[in-house]
């Protein structure tokens, strides 16, 4: 069965990593516009840095939760892809291969001069790191508002969006483009839509199944019905 698992930072909250709008959210202490796009970089890098640095920290100390085991142990049993919006790495530490990575990696950054890529933790004291290629400026290699998606991501979420027979969305508000629209074009294609989020999302009402419930033990009810599931 082909199976594709759109993820959001709901995922990794039983990690302990911060969501970005549910209350005591990333957003709730900070404007994304002073720290999540280009101008905020421009006026103010070392301040950028300073807030992924902190970020890095909170996620180095998070573990891969039950919920992203879950979908590594499901890759075994189904054509499982995940596409994630989220940054922190946690699906790849759990043992998932299949990641499409739709907002960039925050152990990674890049040269804003020569564009070269690179992981580097300890770049971490909020002072924003050189190139060691050109010396060059470098920047967290994430999405900031504003800014173009990678576009081979890009293709290929919209790509498996078609090729879905299921479609998971987990632990994702739903209100950031384009991520949001793939559970739709899944739908539109045929696919299944399961939707798994304590709280009802936009995605709820085009959703066969709405598993209103934390990431973990949600999907281990959809993991059921899954296994329940006939031939498709
Ligand atoms: N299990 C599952 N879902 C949960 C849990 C949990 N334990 N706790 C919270 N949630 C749900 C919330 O109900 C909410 O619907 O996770 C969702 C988190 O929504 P957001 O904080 O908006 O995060 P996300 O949807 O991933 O944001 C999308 O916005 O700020 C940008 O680039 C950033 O990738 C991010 C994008």
């Amino acid at each position: 069965m082909r199976v594709v698992v759109l993820t959001g930072a709901g995922i990794s909250a039983e990690s302990g990593v911060p969501t970005f709008r549910d209350k005591g959210g990333l957003w709730e202490g900070a404007k994304p516009e002073e720290l999540a796009t280009p101008e905020a970089f421009r006026q103010d890098p070392a301040k950028v840095w300073r807030w992924y640095c902190w970020r890095r920290e909170v996620i180095s100390g998070a573990e891969p939760n039950e919920a992203h085991r879950l979908l590594a142990e499901m890759e075994r049993e189904f054509d499982l892809w995940v596409i994630t919006q989220n940054v922190d790495g946690l699906h790849q530490r759990a043992g998932s291969r299949k990641v499409v990575e739709l907002h960039g990696n925050i152990w990674r950054q890049r040269c804003t001069s020569c564009g070269r890529k690179w992981e580097d933790e300890k770049a971490c004291m909020g002072i924003p790191p050189k190139c060691p290629s050109c010396g060059g400026l470098a920047r967290p290699d994430v999405v900031w508002f504003g800014e173009a998606l990678p576009g081979e991501a890009v293709r290929k979420s919209f790509e498996l969006a078609g090729w879905a027979e299921v479609f998971i969305v987990v632990g994702t508000s739903g209100l950031v483009q384009p991520a949001a629209q793939l559970p739709f074009v899944a739908r539109g294609f045929g696919a299944e839509v399961y939707v798994v989020n304590p709280q009802p999302t936009p995605h709820v009402q085009i959703a066969d199944l709405f598993v209103q419930d934390k990431a973990s033990s949600g999907l281990r009810r959809v993991f059921y019905e899954l296994q329940n599931k006939g031939p498709s």
